[in-house]
């Protein structure tokens, strides 16, 4: 016997048929003194098979059954089954396997069952139907891109996973060598250095579904292993590469859901920072950052009087779900994240302030501050008084914490943030700036002439793409010509010897000819987790990691034995006291 259909093909044009389906056992119940109705279940769906009841199956067993697609009588007909009109009649079962009761059920009930108890039993949590689309989600993004990519005239290349310590940023996994005791290679955090040589060597167009390894803290969007659509052009400018890698992400977004989302539009990262308070802006919602700065340009409230930027948003209603405490813990949030301190304003009836501060505003300052925050009553006001950067970044982090969605929820909201800064603030210690992305990003052109002098207002040609609220990938135009790089490198303070002995094997090459070009990465989990209408990237992951990092499945990461340590010429030192 083969197997003929699937248990969720059957429909009722399949009445009258013989056929043969496989599956695991959903459920049992007993019909008459006889009967016994099995509901089996493959990734397709579950259909209902009438067997003798003699039949000693249970949950989870996994059978073949063969019979015959009949009409179910009036009154038994299930509307929310996509095969709740038929059954499988004078069934004959096969036992293929027999099994164990499961630690948890394979429906949705195992949703509120403890994560690491999924996790153990990993292989039985992702027979359920949400993890069955969830994976197969992935798939259909894999797919979309990779022929969207092949369309586009790209070529599919893979990159090593072991390769030598790259000044990405992440902190990266390490292999040692067993031929060089006391050598390490290091595991990549992306394809970067190697995608960037191909276009030295030629290929034009590359891109690769790259596994990417960071040792960073795991959070909802993080997992130590993760897969980016990696891509690389030659010749090209910003809008070739946003152009490409925006038909791939619309075409994975269309697979999933049927429906192609418009054209993806473009802010500057300054527009985004002024209008939303971050580089990842959640268009799903409003609450705009307002512009106050000039409505106290004469006031006599200190707190005010010498900021160089004073922005505020409108929570509207949400007056009366702050009460003091919760605002103390806001305001101590706020701080947090680097202002010196928050103003809350609630707005009573007839448009009055109720604030800590209000009595240091004058009636022009306030009527003003009121209209241009759309102020009425029940509204919670918030405000901050700081540097632009600051000002933008805190009532950001405010703006999310009152007004945020949940990631998946619709609708999705993607948008290009271009023209971010080549350089981020400075470092405490050496006084220096800062890389932005990385140090092989290619200024704006229009901004060479800051580049000495004014480093921190220089932009460059890098950008971000963002849907609701999460950054899906980064890429950048680099730097070809070893002039500008150096110029660049000497602006981080990094020596010529220095950087050659760093990124020498990566930027010699450039001396043989190097194209200009540029790319761009984003994150498949992050893009299905949310299609799939997932809050964790872990949940369109095979077999991810919990958030400390140890699988409960496997047992990894786990002890090796002395002989291989030595072999590695390696030695573990006791762990450190506290
Ligand atoms: P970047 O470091 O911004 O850029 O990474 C690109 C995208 O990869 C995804 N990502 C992650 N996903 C899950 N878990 C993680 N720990 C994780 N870290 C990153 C994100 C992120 O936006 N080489 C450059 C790209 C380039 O310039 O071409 C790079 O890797 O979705």
């Amino acid at each position: 016997m083969k197997r003929t259909h699937l248990c969720g093909e059957l429909t009722q044009d399949d009445i009258g048929q013989h056929v043969v389906v496989c599956g695991w056992v959903n459920r049992r119940r007993e019909h008459g003194e006889h009967l016994a109705f099995v509901d089996l279940r493959d990734h397709s769906g579950v259909v209902q098979c009438v067997v003798d009841n003699s039949v000693d199956v249970r949950s989870e067993y996994v059978l073949e059954i063969s019979g015959t697609v009949t009409q179910r009588p009036d009154g038994t007909i299930n509307e929310n089954l996509s095969t709740g009109q038929i059954e499988i009649t004078d069934a004959e079962v096969n036992i293929l396997s027999v099994a164990e009761p499961p630690p948890f059920p394979m429906d949705d009930r195992a949703d509120d069952v403890d994560e690491m108890v999924r996790l153990r039993h990993r292989y039985l949590d992702l027979r359920r139907p949400r993890m069955q689309r969830n994976l197969r989600v992935r798939s259909q993004v894999n797919a979309a891109v990779r022929s969207a990519m092949v369309n586009q005239g790209f070529v599919e290349v893979e990159t090593p996973m072991l390769m030598p310590t790259t000044p990405e940023g992440a902190r990266e996994f390490i292999v040692p060598s067993r031929q060089r005791p006391g050598s390490f290679y290091a595991l990549p955090q992306s394809p970067q250095l190697y995608k960037q040589l191909l276009m030295v060597s030629g290929l034009d167009r590359y891109f690769q579904i790259a596994r990417c390894l960071r040792d960073e803290d795991l959070r909802a969007d993080r997992q130590y292993e993760f897969m980016q659509l990696d891509m690389e052009m030659s010749f090209v400018d910003v809008d070739d590469v946003l152009s490409a890698v925006e038909v791939s992400v619309l075409d994975a977004a269309e697979a999933v859901t049927g429906v192609r989302p418009d054209e993806i539009p473009r802010i500057t990262w300054h527009e985004a920072m002024n209008r939303f308070g971050s580089d990842k802006p959640d268009l799903r919602f409003e609450m705009e950052l307002v512009e106050l700065t000039d409505v106290f340009s004469a006031t006599d409230f200190k707190a005010f009087a010498t900021a160089e930027s004073i922005k505020g948003i409108n929570a509207p209603g949400a007056a009366a779900d702050w009460g003091r405490n919760k605002l103390d813990a806001l305001t101590d949030t706020a701080k947090s994240f680097g202002a010196k301190g928050m103003v809350w304003i609630k707005v009573g009836a007839d448009g009055s302030f109720d604030s800590p501060v209000a009595k240091f505003m004058s009636e022009t300052e306030q009527q003003e501050l009121a209209k241009r925050l759309g102020a009425s009553e029940g509204d919670l006001l918030l405000m901050i008084a700081d540097d632009w950067l600051t000002t933008c970044e805190v009532l950001g982090e405010l703006r999310n914490r009152m007004g945020r969605p949940p990631v998946s929820q619709g609708p999705y909201r993607y948008v290009w943030v271009v023209d971010f800064p080549l350089f981020v603030g400075v470092d405490a210690t050496s006084g220096l700036p800062r890389p932005g992305h990385h140090p092989f990003c290619h200024p704006h052109p229009e901004d060479f002439e800051l580049l000495e002098s004014d480093p921190t207002k220089v932009r460059a040609w890098a950008y971000d793409l963002v849907l609701n609220g999460w950054e899906l990938g980064s890429g950048s135009i680099r730097i070809h010509d070893p002039e500008l790089q150096r110029r660049v490198f000497d602006i981080l303070g990094i020596s010529r010897d220095e950087a050659e002995e760093r990124f020498g094997f990566f930027l010699n090459p450039f001396k043989y000819g190097a194209p200009p070009h540029g790319g761009f990465a984003y994150g498949l989990e992050r893009l299905a987790a949310i299609l799939a209408g997932e809050e964790n990237i872990r949940e369109v992951i095979a077999f991810p990691k919990p958030q400390s990092g140890l699988d409960p499945m496997t047992g990894a990461p786990g002890l090796v034995d002395e002989g291989q340590l030595t072999e590695l010429g390696l030695a573990v030192l006791p762990p450190p006291v506290d």
